[in-house]
């Protein structure tokens, strides 16, 4: 991206390895490597006069934490877009851009966003499955040596991001009150989205209980899926739903530190279907304005469909290892004239379950779902 575009930013959730990243990324660069971080009094000394200390610089600047200083972005702009200089600006960050006024704007044209997610399935390997989802893909989490090691780390992270990071970002909360909201949310995992229910139970508003759900998406701790409408006479479910964005982080919140607490948990299913989804959608290499979930008012339904172009991929998430064709299957695959319905499940073998529709083991989806 960076031989295309003169700045180009990593997004990702505090803690998923962005500067890590950068720093290996930098060590291979070909030419000067200067590195601001936006955290480190000293650098925020040396940036105080942004143009000055930047216009003479070549090669590659990195500048950490850019969330910090959004009256950097469009002294950036003034410097990317001099005639014929070297420079090329990496910037970091925690936030999404929707949080962060004015980076779209004053870099339009200029900026090419990457997200940053921690690790996934088909990067650890089909047989680390298990400890990935429990752990989740923090890479101090995943990588922690104990389950209880890695439990303490996001037990920490949490307490961290809301008493720090979120207030930090502008969310109107008590440290105490996020982490309460935070476990609501948790406890909707994989739920339609009902923000007036949810305004009762936490005794705000329902654009209150809307605004706090956006700090937690524009920091990567929430996920929202989108419904899908098509142009038939069913009366469809037209909220998002939504997910807490890493397994562990989800166990956390709801209190889960081994795997004898998530399988007897009933959000089981729920944990799996968020798990299962980040692995398709990152297998998919697909942008979440292609990915929907699916419901008529008459229950039937489809936990994922990715679009793109012509193509429409049905997706079902079973945690079982014998899945079966439903109903609901069959109406979304006619309805949506879909191209095929996977049903990802926790066995072990690929097998036909309909004309169209066929089981795949979440192990080694990676061989098995393309976009091709
Ligand atoms: N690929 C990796 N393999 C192993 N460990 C990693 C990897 N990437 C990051 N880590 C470890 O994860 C931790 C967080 O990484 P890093 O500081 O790069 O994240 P970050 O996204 O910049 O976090 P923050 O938003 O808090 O600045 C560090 O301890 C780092 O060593
Ligand atoms: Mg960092």
């Amino acid at each position: 991206m960076l031989g295309q575009f003169p700045v180009v930013s990593i997004l990702g959730a505090r803690q998923v390895g962005k500067t890590t990243l950068a720093r290996q990324f930098s060590e291979s660069w070909n030419g000067p490597t200067h590195t601001f971080d936006l955290e480190n009094p000293a650098d925020i000394a040396r940036l105080s006069e942004p143009l000055l200390a930047l216009e003479r610089l070549e090669g590659l600047v990195v500048i950490d934490e850019a969330q910090l200083n959004p009256d950097l972005f469009p002294v950036l702009r003034v410097l990317v877009d001099r005639p014929a200089v070297h420079v090329r600006f990496l910037l970091l960050g925690s936030a999404s851009p929707k949080l962060v006024r004015g980076i779209s704007e004053s870099l339009a044209g200029r900026v090419a966003a990457l997200d940053l997610d921690g690790f996934g399935l088909s990067e650890v390997g089909g047989d680390h499955m298990e400890p990935l989802w429990l752990r989740g893909g923090f890479p101090r989490s995943y990588l922690a040596s104990s389950d209880g090691a890695s439990a303490t780390w996001r037990e920490e992270f949490i307490r961290s991001v809301v008493e720090r990071d979120l207030p930090g970002l502008g969310m109107p909360l008590a440290a105490a009150a996020i982490r309460r909201f935070w476990t609501m949310l948790a406890h909707l995992h994989g739920q339609v989205l009902n923000l007036s229910e949810l305004g009762r139970a936490f005794g705000v508003s329902d654009t209150a209980v809307r605004r706090y759900v956006d700090f937690l998406a524009g920091a990567y701790l929430v996920r929202q899926l989108q419904p899908w409408h098509e142009n038939i006479s069913k009366r469809q479910v037209r909220s998002p739903k939504l997910y807490v964005a890493d397994s562990g982080i989800l166990h956390t919140l709801l209190g889960l530190r081994t795997w004898a607490d998530v399988e007897q948990h009933p959000k089981v299913g729920a944990s799996f279907e968020g798990f299962a989804l980040e692995a398709v959608t990152t297998r998919l290499a697909s942008k979440p304005e292609e990915c929907h979930f699916w419901a008529t008012h008459a229950g039937a339904e489809l936990d994922l469909v990715v679009v793109r172009g012509n193509r429409r991929l049905g997706f079902e998430f079973k945690r079982s290892a014998a899945p079966r064709v439903t109903k609901s299957m069959r109406i979304a695959l006619e309805d949506l004239k879909l191209d095929s319905i996977d049903v990802i499940h926790l066995g072990s073998h690929v097998f036909p379950l309909a004309d169209g529709i066929r089981a795949v083991p979440v192990r080694s989806l990676g061989s098995h779902i393309s976009l091709r």
